[in-house]
């Protein structure tokens, strides 16, 4: 009898667990007023009604709300987290402060660096293949430029950048890549700086570059996202460069490009390479409450990929990956 209720105990015990409250899984993002991110917190939350866990949405606009938003997590009993950082050079300080808190998790997006700018590779990370979705935004200006039989030697190339983020310089790089074996010469890429990775910071980079670089009678722009492109395709409105002078491609796909998309006159937002953040929402949480729930980690490293979206394609597109 003794023994029947030793064996009996641990059953018991994982009983009374499963009938306890739910896991609890966060969701942290930098930029949650960008569309891109909103999708991605709707989709972790389809993941947690389906799978029967709570989803607690933060955004963290800085390294101290980053930490501090940590820290509530575990006060909350959160069992792990998903997180896109304002800064990767956060690894080494968002690692600490999840081991001490005993919560598990997982990057998305951004990958983590530590101290010597090297990815942490403990830390389970789902992001996009950034120098293969670069190229596709390449080729997607290349085959524009000779649609429209512009010479590669009138052609600048505007390139937002933000290299202090390795996806972005990393999809930019694959998009310099392609443009410049098609011939364009490279001090045609013109790199303009944004200061933030949002539209307002740039269209004034975008201006910056406008204003030094008239010599170019044509333009393609390109940068880590949609935002980047709409910024820049914004300034050039703004001087006389509209859709016939100004070809630009994000990378996306979600409400900003598809806006642009739904204007009666088609603009210098020629196209956008669509990813998922299904993926990116869904699996992710998924993984991080199966990591809580089974102790079964995430893969080490996710790279997902992408599909070059148009006016003309956008529903085909986006009913492939699945949106
Ligand atoms: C970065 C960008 C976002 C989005 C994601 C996709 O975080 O800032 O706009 O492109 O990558 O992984």
């Amino acid at each position: 009898m003794k023994r029947r209720l030793c064996l009996a105990l641990p059953l018991l015990a994982s009983f009374l667990a499963q009938g306890a409250e739910p896991i609890k899984i966060g969701f942290l993002v930098k930029q949650a007023e960008e569309p891109w991110f909103q999708d991605e917190w709707r989709f972790a939350e389809a993941a947690a009604q389906d799978k029967g866990f709570t989803l607690v949405k933060i955004a963290v606009p800085s390294p101290e709300k980053t930490l501090a938003a940590i820290d509530n997590l575990a006060a909350q009993q959160a069992a792990g987290f998903v997180i896109c950082a304002p800064d990767v050079k956060l690894g080494t300080a968002i690692q600490r402060a999840a081991a001490r808190n005993h919560l598990k998790f997982m990057s998305v997006d951004d990958r983590l660096l530590d101290g010597r700018g090297q990815p942490i590779a403990a830390i389970p990370h789902m992001g996009i293949s950034a120098y293969e979705i670069g190229k596709q935004v390449g080729q997607g200006l290349v085959d524009e430029i000779k649609a429209r039989g512009w010479k590669m030697n009138e052609v600048g190339a505007l390139r937002i950048a933000y290299d202090q983020l390795p996806t972005a310089r990393e999809r930019t790089q694959g998009a310099v890549d392609v443009l410049t074996a098609a011939g364009l010469a490279a001090d045609h890429v013109i790199a303009a700086p944004q200061a933030r990775t949002d539209t307002e910071s740039a269209f004034n980079a975008a201006n910056i570059a406008f204003t030094k670089n008239a010599r170019f009678k044509h333009w393609v722009a390109f940068g880590l996202n949609d935002e980047a492109v709409l910024g820049a395709v914004r300034a050039g409105e703004g001087r006389g460069l509209g859709s016939g002078a100004l070809v630009g491609i994000g990378i996306g796909g979600s409400k900003a490009a598809l806006s642009e998309f739904a204007k009666p006159a088609v603009t210098g937002f020629h196209g956008t390479v669509l990813i998922s953040p299904k993926r990116h929402g869904y699996e992710t949480a998924v993984l991080v409450y199966e990591w809580a729930r089974s102790n079964t980690p995430p893969p080490a490293l996710t790279l997902t990929s992408g599909a070059l979206m148009t006016r003309g394609n956008q529903a085909e597109v986006r009913a492939r990956m699945g949106l």
